[in-house]
């Protein structure tokens, strides 16, 4: 359709109010039109919107999922260890898989009925290579490459990103890319909120999955909900401001069900090669995942630790300020000794750490937790998409905690590599420029902290790196 009848008056209205006051910090950017209909968004025969993500051990488990018309209602996939000659098939298995037909005709912003597919590959052998197909038995997608989860701590690397959220085809997609370019065999990528603007716009999930194109299907996507992700679903809870998490979240996403009760899905956990990664909705109920959090630190063997959600905790735009998440989710973080908080929301780039007092709670090992003080939890905020705001004036002195590198106006992707002993950080540009950069060594039961930050690379902000048309 040309005209756009699923751009309702709501949508208009809530995406001014998210622009006007959801970006006080002086918002430096206007959310373009909705866009025409392409034949890309559509629905077909042929599998589109291919994304894995883990429900299980990565070590031993994958899942996919993937969407196609209501036509397709016996759909499959296809695995096998990868190959260096080019006839797999022989020794694949086939799964069938399940399917969820998805209407969204009722939902302001929405409006198809679908299928979504997922299988969940189970058994697989750790740290292998493996290849699979989906389909529907007779036309298959080409063969995507995965490797699984060593059952040792190997090193491996992951990638994270802020808010995608706006211009997402047009210029997110460089920066996911550009992420895969340096970092091709990165295991998953942390996706901390607003990864679209509107989740209930189909068009924006589909800018979304045609900007990572096949990137989505190799590397595992690990999503946090950001308040973009909650939408009216419905014209009466948009009367009734209401919003609940995006129709597309559950059935596009296949992932862990081990979160707090009432937000499964949007909070998990999952342990990767000697890191646990937990995944936090900050949108909902912040009090309620305090006690599962707790449970989720309390039991980890992990030397590393590693949390993400959309909602900074020091906030690194004016007048965002979350300081329930300092009263509530901070403590733990320092009990537990949390090394990394990975978060969005802002449209900025800050990265700082929590002075180093006080004793904290580290898990050495084997469920022993060991009292130290800690080095202090290093917290990120950043941005990948094409919104960008103005960062809050100074530093973080107010909250004890060291603000060391911020940036306005730029686009970034982060790369994380865990091996052994050592995390190394790196956040770059969308050109592929490193911007800042730390490392974590662990010496016994605390962390030292490395700077690493680039020589002369200043900081950016909206004076020194304006945006084009303001120069
Ligand atoms: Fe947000
Ligand atoms: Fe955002």
């Amino acid at each position: 359709m040309t005209s756009c009848p699923r751009w309702s008056a709501v949508s208009r209205v809530s995406l001014w109010l998210a622009v006007l006051v959801g970006g006080m910090g002086t918002p430096t950017y206007a959310q373009p039109a909705r866009r025409a209909t392409l034949a890309w968004d559509r629905a077909s025969t042929e599998p589109d919107r291919i994304v894995l993500t883990w429900s299980g051990d990565p070590a031993t488990t994958q899942s996919v999922t993937w969407r196609t018309d209501t036509t397709i209602t016996a759909a499959k996939a296809q695995i096998v260890i990868a190959a260096d000659g080019p006839r797999m098939e022989p020794d694949a298995r086939t799964v069938d898989a399940a399917t969820e037909r998805l209407d969204t005709r009722t939902v302001p912003g929405a409006g198809e009925v679908v299928h979504y597919h997922s299988v969940t590959f189970a058994g697989l052998t750790p740290d292998t290579l493996y290849a699979y197909r989906v389909g529907d038995g007779a036309r298959w997608t080409e063969w995507f490459q995965f490797r699984t989860a060593s059952t040792r701590r190997k090193p491996f690397s992951f990638l994270y990103v802020g808010d995608a959220q706006n211009d997402i085809l047009s210029l997110w997609s460089r920066v996911i890319r550009e992420g895969f370019r340096r970092a091709p065999d990165a295991r998953f990528i942390i996706h901390a909120g607003d990864l679209v603007n509107d989740g209930n716009a189909d068009w924006q999930w589909g800018e979304w999955f045609r900007a990572g194109g096949f990137i989505h299907a190799m590397t595992a996507s690990v999503p946090a909900a950001g308040n973009h992700e909650y939408r009216a679903r419905s014209a009466q809870e948009a009367q009734a401001n209401g919003s609940s998490l995006s129709v597309f979240w559950r059935p596009q996403f296949t992932l862990p069900s081990n979160g707090t009760s009432g937000l499964e899905e949007s909070t998990y956990w999952f342990d990767y090669e000697g890191a646990r990664i937990i995944v936090l909705d900050s949108n909902r109920d912040r009090a309620r995942q305090v006690e599962w959090l707790r449970a989720v630190l309390a039991n980890n063997p992990q030397p590393w630790t590693i949390v993400t959600f959309h909602h900074p905790v020091f906030s690194a735009a004016r007048e965002r300020d979350n300081k329930e998440l300092r009263e509530l989710w901070k403590p733990v973080f320092d009990e537990f000794g949390v090394d990394l908080v990975l978060q969005g929301h802002d449209h900025t780039y800050a990265r700082g750490r929590m002075t180093a007092t006080g004793p904290s709670v580290r898990n050495v090992g084997a469920g022993v937790n060991t009292r130290a003080r800690g080095a202090g939890t290093v917290y990120v905020v950043s941005v990948s998409g094409g919104k960008m705001y103005d960062a809050t004036p100074g530093g973080w002195e107010r909250y004890q905690a060291q603000l060391e590198r911020k940036a306005e106006n730029t686009q970034l992707f982060q790369v994380v590599h865990v091996a052994g002993d050592t995390l190394r950080y790196e956040a770059r540009t969308a050109t592929g420029a490193l911007y800042d950069a730390f490392h974590l060594i662990r010496t016994g039961t605390r962390n030292r902290f490395v700077e690493r930050m680039p020589k002369g690379a200043p900081t950016r902000t909206m004076q020194s790196a304006p945006p084009y048309g303001r120069r």
